[in-house]
């Protein structure tokens, strides 16, 4: 398998219930390492323009209202098969519909609030992770 990179957000939801670290074990456990990461409270416009490819969606203002209700932590994940790992981590976005064990299994409330978000390709991967990091704030491991 190769090294790939994906980028994660632990949403709002999660982060009020001070779940970060409990997270980012999930992470390391899996092998997979963060390279890059920030807190940070999204405008309006940057919650827009990451979820623009939703944008039709009946969904898209109650996800930008949620995701700009509190600060996030983005961070870069790499490791082998990171984007399905993670997504495998994750769990069904509807949190009643994922596995035992899993992050939106364990954190999240709803479908709403279902405390990460993870990139579904890598393809998707590098246009996410470079929305929120310039090369140089991206460390290698
Ligand atoms: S996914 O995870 O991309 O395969 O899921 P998808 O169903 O395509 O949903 C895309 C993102 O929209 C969020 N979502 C919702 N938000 C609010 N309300 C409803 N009903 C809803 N349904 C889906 C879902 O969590 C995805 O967000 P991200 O941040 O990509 O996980």
């Amino acid at each position: 398998m190769t090294i790939e990179r994906t980028l994660s957000i632990v949403k709002p939801d999660a982060v009020a219930k001070n779940v970060i670290g409990k997270i980012y074990d999930r992470f390391e456990s899996a092998g997979l390492k963060v390279v890059a990461a920030k807190m940070k409270q999204l405008s309006r416009a940057e919650a827009e323009g990451f979820y623009a490819v939703h944008a039709a969606r009946p969904f898209f203002n109650d996800l930008v209202n949620f995701m700009i209700s509190g600060p996030v932590m983005i961070q870069a994940l790499e490791g082998e098969g990171a984007i399905l790992k993670n997504r495998d981590l994750m769990g069904a976005t509807n949190p009643k519909e994922a596995a035992v064990g899993t992050i939106r299994a364990d954190f999240a409330d709803s479908i709403d609030a279902n405390a990460v978000h993870g990139s579904d390709s890598a393809e998707n991967a590098a246009i996410e992770i470079a929305y929120f990091f310039a090369s140089s704030e991206v460390y290698s491991r």
